[in-house]
Parts: structure tokens; C-alpha cells; sequence
């Protein structure tokens, strides 16, 4: 059994990584610094740890950022004040709100208001819309096309592969899915969304040469859900409760790893797969951002 098949997302983000350097210091070179505001609302732990890592990683590559934090009981309207002075904001290339948002402020009409041209995080309906029609000119969101990226940087051939996605979020699922099935080099992939209306998903699970779950919930693909050989890619970050933590609980991907693992033809390590990959391309999409602005 060959139980070497990681596909290290912590490497493979740092050559991403690497790369953007020698861009920065071009960008540089002619005056310009790029630049990352984020917005935090509410206290929300997981976000205050997703912004961090951020904030990290422009630092550590020398992209000027910014957080802005708000409080949960903030206005929509106070929120989107700010957006619209960030959009205004010449230092700053990307504007990027972290979700989950306050149940009161409505998400699309905040996503509606960052700037394409700085929706680093590709969730305006015109990046979103770009995805559909395959036209790369716009930001696509990170995580579904760091999945992308650690499929040809591992030499996956999605051609003509079959493609289940677990999931059917905004974030990962739909624009993954999107992606996938486009007609371009590192595509061109028979794709299935299963989500929770999906009548049997562990029959659509084994049929899949790429499985890729992102639906939040903790170890839900099992082993004999998994065609041997299959390629897959755990999203999922879920906290559960563990009495031989320390801390009462401890973090689990949406794959159970250590059943899966032996079956898998390629498997992503959690922590250490997407997240860092994650990462790794809202910084590019910030680059980019700046190279378009730069023009
Ligand atoms: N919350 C979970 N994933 C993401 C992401 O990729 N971007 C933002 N802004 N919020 C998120």
C-alpha cells in the first residue's frame, strides 16, 4: 500500500508564493506597492484566525494591508460607507469582507458594493458571471482555484475525468464546479454537484476519479465511498467536540483521513492542503489586481 500520496498543499503554496515575489518586486520597481484591506465584522473566532493568516501573508511577501474591524451590531449601511471608501482608496487593489456577515446585513448587497476590479475575493456578480462564461479576465475566488492549482501542479489529469463535488456553497462547491466543467487545458471535466438533496451520494462518490468534499461535515466521506485511486480533496474545516483535547474540541476535514488515506490514489492532508493553497491565491489575485491597476 502506498501510503505516500499526500498532496502537500503547504509546499506547493510556497512555489505559488515564490513566484509572486519576483512580480512584487517588478511592481515595485515602478512605484507601486500592491495593497489589501480587509473587513472583519463581529468576532467571530474562525474569522479572527482566516484574517490573521492573511495579514501574515501580505506582510511576510510585502503587500501593504490594512483590517478594519467592525462591531456585530454595525449597520449595513455604515458597512457599506466604508467599502465605498475602500473601493475609493488608490493604495488599495483588493477589498476583501470576510464571511460569515451579522444575520441583519445581506451579504450579496455587500458583495455587490467591493469593486470587480478589486473583488479579490471573486464573489461580485460580475467575477461570478465571468466564472460561468469562461472568460478569465475576471478574479476568480480563491479556494475552488487554489483546488485547481494543486491539481495541475500534482499532474492530476482532469480531462474528461469524472468530477464529484460535495456541496453547492457560493464559495467552493458551485464556482469549483464551474471551473471544472470549462472547455480550457485544465479542465474539460465531467462534473456532479451532489449537496443535500442528492438522492444517493455515496453511489455518485464512487463513481468519482476526483472527489472533492466541501459541504461541512465532519469525516463525512468514509472509505467505501472512495473508487480506489480516486484524487481527493478535503475543504472542510469543522470543530468538534474532543474530551482528550485540551481544549475540549479539535478541527476535522469533511473526509475521514486515516480510512480514506489507503484507498485514495491522491489525498490532501487537513490542515496542510486547500488552506494554505487558499492563501497562496488571494495573494496572486491581489498581484494581479495591482498589474491591472499598474497598466
Ligand atoms: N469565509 C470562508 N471562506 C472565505 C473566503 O474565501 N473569503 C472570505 N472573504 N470569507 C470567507
Amino acid at each position: 500500500m502506498d501510503l505516500n500520496n499526500l498532496i502537500d498543499g503547504r509546499t506547493i503554496a510556497a512555489q505559488l508564493l515564490a513566484e509572486l515575489g519576483g512580480r512584487i518586486a517588478a511592481l515595485k520597481a515602478r512605484g507601486v506597492q500592491p495593497g489589501l484591506a480587509f473587513v472583519r465584522v463581529g468576532e467571530d473566532p474562525a474569522s479572527k484566525v482566516y484574517v490573521g493568516r492573511k495579514e501574515k501573508a501580505c506582510a511576510d511577501l510585502g503587500i501593504f494591508s490594512e483590517t478594519h474591524v467592525l462591531a456585530e451590531a454595525i449597520s449595513e449601511a455604515e458597512l457599506l460607507a466604508l467599502l465605498e471608501r475602500l473601493n475609493a482608496d488608490s493604495r488599495l487593489h483588493g477589498v476583501l469582507v470576510q464571511a460569515p456577515l451579522p444575520k441583519h446585513i445581506r451579504q450579496e448587497v455587500v458583495y455587490a458594493t467591493v469593486r470587480p476590479n478589486k473583488d479579490v475575493d471573486g464573489f461580485h456578480p460580475v467575477n461570478v458571471g465571468k466564472l460561468m462564461l469562461g472568460d478569465e479576465s475576471g478574479f476568480q475566488p480563491c479556494t475552488p482555484a487554489g483546488i485547481r492549482e494543486l491539481l495541475r501542479r500534482s499532474s492530476v489529469n482532469t480531462q474528461g475525468a469524472e468530477v464529484v463535488v460535495l456541496g453547492r456553497g457560493n464559495i467552493v462547491g458551485k464556482p469549483m464546479a464551474a471551473m471544472l466543467c470549462q472547455k480550457s487545458a485544465h479542465a474539460n471535466a465531467t462534473v456532479t454537484i451532489c449537496h443535500s438533496g442528492t438522492r444517493d451520494i455515496a453511489a455518485h462518490c464512487r463513481r468519482a476519479d476526483i472527489l472533492i468534499a466541501a459541504m461541512g461535515v465532519p469525516e463525512f466521506v468514509k472509505a467505501d465511498m472512495v473508487k480506489p485511486g480516486a484524487v481527493v480533496i478535503d475543504v472542510g474545516v469543522n470543530r468538534v467536540s474532543d474530551a482528550t483535547a485540551k481544549t475540549g474540541t479539535r478541527l476535522v476535514g469533511d473526509v475521514a483521513f486515516a480510512a480514506v488515506q489507503p484507498v485514495a490514489g491522491r489525498i490532501t492532508p487537513n490542515p496542510g492542503g486547500v488552506g494554505p493553497m487558499t492563501i497562496a491565491m488571494l495573494m496572486q489575485n491581489t498581484v494581479r489586481a495591482a498589474e491591472l491597476a499598474a497598466k
